[in-house]
């Protein structure tokens, strides 16, 4: 386990959701100077190498945060000595993760509505067959994760 808290942001591809709420986290966290470590992966392969979605590139950018060189990777059994939260986007993705996480892996591994009251158990929708609109949505929702767990953070 790392010293410092190290998050990681799981969903499928890592070209949509995850790397928004990288960014939303990275935003926050040094709004409210704390000090963490922040990546983002998927679990599937399809966009290892690729940037974000241009659509999420957008969104973030009219929100001032910068995810244009961010690149995707998929995510590994070694994420979980690396990182203290794994942060699942949806519940198909904490699924996957389930079976990644090697045996004893006290990392916590939860989805990101699980960190924001009255929304545990809830996913955030995939938005790469939507539009520009349902990108908005997403950086919405996972800005409430990241302002929730930076709150987390901060009171440890
Ligand atoms: P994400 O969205 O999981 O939020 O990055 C997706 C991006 C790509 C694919 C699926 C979901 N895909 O099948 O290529």
């Amino acid at each position: 386990m790392p010293r410092t808290p190290a998050i990681l942001f799981v969903c499928l591809g890592n070209i949509c959701r995850s790397p928004l709420a990288e960014g939303a986290m990275r935003a926050v966290a040094e709004r409210e100077g704390i000090e963490c470590l922040i990546d983002s992966a998927g679990t599937g392969p399809w966009h290892i190498g690729d940037a974000p979605d241009p659509r999420a590139q957008r969104v973030a950018r009219r929100h001032g945060v910068e995810i244009g060189d961010l690149r995707g990777r998929q995510v590994s059994a070694d994420d979980f000595e690396r990182f203290s939260h794994i942060v699942a986007l949806d519940k198909q993705n904490l699924a996957a993760l389930q079976k990644v996480r090697p045996t004893g892996s006290r990392a916590e591994l939860k989805l990101l509505l699980d960190y924001v009251p009255g929304m545990a158990g809830k996913a955030v929708a995939d938005p790469y067959y939507g539009d520009e609109n349902d990108f908005e949505k997403t950086w919405s929702v996972v800005s409430l994760g990241a302002e929730a767990l930076v709150a987390l953070l901060k009171s440890a």
